[in-house]
C-alpha cells in the first residue's frame, strides 16, 4: 500500500468532526451486555464520560468471547522465562478455565465487585490470570511493578486499600532471585490499611513462608476450587466502572493513580490493533515490557487477547539471557507478527552486538513492524534496527495516562511518509495542539506545551483514583479546555509530533518513568543532607540516569564520599534498583536564582556537555562553574562549556 493509499487522513477527520459517530462504530469490535445510552455524556465525571449507560465485561471480551467463537485450541499466552528455562503456552479455553477458578478463588477470600487487588508478581502467567480474573469478578486491580521498593509498594496499597493481595514468592532478575514476600510483609508494616489476605504463588526458585490467617498457598487454594469444579461467571460492568488503577510517577513522592474505565479501554484497545498496528486475530503479538507498566497492561495483556492474537509473556532480557540474540529467538520461535519495546532494549542489544549479526543466526520473516515506545527513539537505534531487521520501526508516543498512544503511524490505515526524529501523527480521538504559556496555539514547527484539548479519546484517564481534585490541578488547570501532557515539543505542517521532552521533573531511566522531585525527597531525607537537587543526566544505554547534588549540613564531619554511599542506598532502599541511582557528589552550594529557585535546567545542560547561557537571574555565577568542576571531577563531564 502506498502513502496515498493511507486511510488516515479521512479517519483523524472524522473522529474529530464526528466523534460519537466514530467511537459508536469502533464501539461493535467489542461484546456489550446492554449497550451504551449516550456514547458520550460531557455532564458525567470532571470532563465528561464515554459509554456511559452500557453494561460489558472485559474478561469476557478478552476470553470467553474467543472461545465461543471457536479459538479454544488457540494459544492465548505463550510464556517464555530465559531466567529459569520455564516455558508454557496456555490456550484460550485453558485461559478460561484458569480466570474461572480464581474469581472463585478470590471471591472465597471476599472480594467483591469494586473491591480493589493489589498485584505484586513476576511475568508468570498467574500473574496474567489475576487481572482477567479481577476484571472478571469487576474488582479493580492494581499491579505493582517489582523492582520498587517495599515503601513504594507500601504508598500503593495505602493509597488503593485493597481487599486481598496476590503477589509470589519471588521475582527473577538475571543477578539474583528477588524475595517479593519479605518485600511485600516489610510494606505491610509500613501502612495502615492492612489487607484481609494474600494470595501467594509459591515458586520453585525461592519458597515464601506464609503468615497463618492472613497469607493462602495460592497453588491450594486453587485445587480445592478446581477439584470442586467452582468458576465464577463474569460480571456486568457499567462502562464507566474501573476496571483498574495503575499507580505512576507524579512531580512528588506520592504516585498518582491512574484510573482506567471498563468499555472506552476496550474499544479503544481494539480499534489500535486494527488502525495503529495493524495486526490481525490469529496473530503473535509481542510487547518486551513488563506487566507492572502501562505497555504491559495495554499491549501484553488486553489488546492482545481483546483482539483474539496470542500474545508472549516474556521473562527475560534484551541482553544476558543469554545473550544478545534472545529477542531474535522468540520472534522465531513464536512467529511473532509485531514486537513492541522500548528503544533501550534495543541500544542494549546494539552495544552487545553492533554488526547485528546474532540477528542473522535466526528467521524473522514472521516480522513485519518493530513499534517502540516509552522514551525518545535517538535516529541511529531507529536506522540500526530498520536496517539490521529489515522491517518498518514506528516510534509512537503515549503515556500511562492514556493507555494506549496518541500518536504514531497507523500502520493498520496505511503507511504514512516516516519522518526520523518524529513520532507520528496523532491518533483518531486526540485533538492535539501546541501551545505557549499563554495557552495560545503556536505557529507549525515551533516548540511548546503539548495539550490534547477535552475530551479525551475513550481508553485515556478519566480522573485519579479517589482524587478528581488532584486530576484536575495536575493536568486540567494550566490550559483550561486542554489536558495538559507535561510533555514539550512541536508539529510540522503535516502533523508529525516531535517529542522534545518533559516540562516537568519527570526522568524516563531504560524506559521506566520516575521522579527526580520523589528522589529528591530520600535525599533530603538523609541526617546530614541540608539541601539537594536531582537531575536526569544524558546516558547512552538508558536513555537518562538520576545525578543528585547534595550539601551536607554546616558541622557534618563524616567523610562525604561515605555520606554519597549511604545516600545511593537510601533511594535502593526507599525507590528500588529501578531507579538506577548510582550518583551522588557532594557540592558546597547549589546555583540558584536570586529568589531561590534550584538552577537545575542549567545544571543538566552542563551535566550533558549542551551549550548553555548563563541565566539572568543567577544569584552567583560561580556555583555553575562548581557544579561542572564536580562532574569533571568525577569524569562524568569531559569538557565544561559555557557561555
Ligand atoms: N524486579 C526486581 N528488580 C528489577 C526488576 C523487576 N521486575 N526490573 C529491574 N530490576 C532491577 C534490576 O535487576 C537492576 O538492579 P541492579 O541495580 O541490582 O542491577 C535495576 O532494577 C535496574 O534495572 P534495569 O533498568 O532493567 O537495568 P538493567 O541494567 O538491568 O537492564 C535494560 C537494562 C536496558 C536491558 C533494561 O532496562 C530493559 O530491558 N529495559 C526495557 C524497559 C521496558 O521495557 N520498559 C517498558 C516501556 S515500553
Ligand atoms: P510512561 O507514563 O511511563 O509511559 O511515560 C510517558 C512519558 O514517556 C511521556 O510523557 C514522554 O515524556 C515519554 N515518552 C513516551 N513515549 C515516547 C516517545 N515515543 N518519544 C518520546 N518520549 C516518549
Amino acid at each position: 500500500m502506498t502513502t496515498d493509499d493511507s486511510r488516515y487522513q479521512q479517519t483523524y477527520a472524522r473522529s474529530m468532526q464526528d466523534p460519537e459517530g466514530f467511537w459508536r462504530e469502533a464501539a461493535l469490535g467489542i461484546d456489550w451486555i446492554a449497550p451504551p445510552r449516550s456514547v458520550f455524556d460531557a455532564d458525567h465525571g470532571v470532563y465528561g464520560r464515554w459509554f456511559t449507560g452500557g453494561l460489558c465485561n472485559v474478561c469476557h471480551n478478552a476470553v470467553d468471547r474467543h472461545v465461543d467463537a471457536g479459538r479454544g485450541n488457540q494459544p492465548a499466552i505463550f510464556y517464555d522465562s530465559p531466567v529459569t528455562g520455564a516455558k508454557r503456552t496456555v490456550t484460550y479455553s485453558e485461559l478460561q478455565a484458569e480466570v474461572r477458578t480464581l474469581g472463585a478463588m478470590l471471591r472465597d477470600l471476599g472480594v467483591e465487585k469494586g473491591d480493589r487487588v493489589v498485584i505484586y508478581m513476576p511475568m508468570i502467567p498467574e500473574a496474567v490470570f489475576a487481572m482477567l480474573a479481577c476484571a472478571r469478578i469487576g474488582a479493580v486491580h492494581s499491579v505493582v511493578f517489582g523492582g520498587f521498593a517495599a515503601a513504594e509498594l507500601a504508598s500503593r496499597i495505602e493509597d488503593a486499600r485493597p481487599k486481598v493481595i496476590l503477589s509470589a514468592s519471588c521475582g527473577i532478575e538475571p543477578s539474583r532471585v528477588v524475595a517479593y514476600k519479605p518485600l511485600l510483609d516489610l510494606a505491610l508494616t509500613m501502612v495502615s490499611h492492612q489487607p484481609e489476605a494474600c494470595l501467594v504463588f509459591q515458586r520453585p526458585e525461592l519458597a515464601a513462608s506464609l503468615k497463618p490467617g492472613r497469607d493462602h498457598d495460592w497453588a491450594q487454594a486453587r485445587s480445592h476450587a478446581a477439584s470442586a469444579g467452582r468458576g465464577a461467571d463474569c460480571a456486568a460492568m457499567g462502562a464507566t466502572e474501573p476496571l483498574y488503577i495503575l499507580y505512576t510517577s507524579g512531580t512528588t513522592g506520592k504516585p498518582k493513580g491512574v484510573v482506567r474505565d471498563t468499555a472506552g479501554y476496550m474499544v479503544a484497545l481494539r480499534w489500535s490493533m486494527d488502525g495503529l498496528y495493524g495486526v490481525a486475530p490469529g496473530e503473535v503479538f509481542w510487547s518486551a515490557s513488563d506487566i507492572g507498566w502501562v505497555v504491559g497492561h495495554s499491549y501484553i495483556v488486553y489488546a492482545p487477547l481483546l483482539t483474539g492474537c496470542t500474545t508472549v509473556l516474556y521473562e527475560g532480557k534484551p541482553v544476558g539471557t543469554p545473550d544478545a540474540g534472545a529477542f531474535w529467538r522468540v520472534i522465531e520461535e513464536y512467529k511473532v507478527s509485531a514486537l513492541f519495546t522500548a528503544p533501550t532494549a534495543l541500544r542494549a542489544i546494539k552495544k552487545e552486538d553492533p554488526d547485528g549479526r546474532l540477528i542473522g543466526d535466526y528467521d524473522l520473516s514472521s516480522l513485519r513492524t518493530l513499534f517502540l515506545a516509552g522514551e525518545r527513539a535517538d535516529p541511529d537505534t531507529v536506522v540500526w534496527a530498520e536496517q539490521k531487521l529489515g522491517v518498518p520501526v514506528v516510534d509512537h508516543w503515549w503515556q500511562t495516562e492514556t493507555g494506549w498512544a496518541i500518536a504514531g503511524n497507523p500502520v493498520g490505515l496505511g503507511w504514512l511518509p516516516v519522518k526520523v526524529g518524529s513520532t507520528g501523527v496523532p491518533m483518531p480521538g486526540y485533538d492535539v495542539r501546541i501551545l505557549d504559556e499563554g495557552g495560545h496555539p503556536v505557529a507549525a514547527n515551533k516548540m511548546g506545551s503539548i495539550a490534547i484539548k477535552l475530551p479525551l479519546p475513550p481508553g485515556c484517564l478519566p480522573t485519579l483514583w479517589q482524587q478528581d481534585e488532584r486530576f484536575r490541578e495536575s493536568y486540567l488547570v494550566d490550559f483550561p479546555g486542554y489536558y495538559k501532557t507535561a510533555d514539550a515539543g512541536f508539529q510540522d505542517e503535516n502533523g508529525n509530533l516531535f517529542i522534545m521532552g518533559r516540562t516537568d521533573d519527570i526522568i524516563n531511566v531504560a524506559g521506566h518513568r520516575l521522579s527526580t522531585g520523589g528522589m529528591e525527597e530520600v535525599l533530603a531525607s538523609h541526617p546530614d543532607v541540608a539541601e539537594c537537587a536531582v537531575i536526569g543526566m544524558h546516558d547512552a544505554l538508558k536513555g537518562e540516569v538520576p545525578c543528585g547534588f547534595v550539601v551536607l549540613k554546616s558541622g557534618v564531619e563524616r567523610a562525604p564520599d561515605e555520606i554519597e554511599r549511604e545516600i545511593v542506598a537510601l533511594v535502593r532502599d526507599q525507590i528500588g534498583p529501578v531507579a538506577a541511582f548510582r550518583l551522588a557528589i557532594t557540592v558546597a552550594r547549589l546555583p540558584k536564582t536570586r529568589s531561590g529557585k534550584i538552577l537545575r535546567g542549567t545544571m543538566k545542560k552542563i551535566a550533558d556537555a549542551e551549550s548553555w547561557n548563563m541565566p539572568a537571574t543567577i544569584d552567583d555565577p560561580a556555583t555553575l562553574d562548581e557544579i561542572a568542576q564536580a562532574l569533571t571531577a568525577r569524569g562524568l563531564v569531559k569538557l565544561p562549556q559555557g557561555a
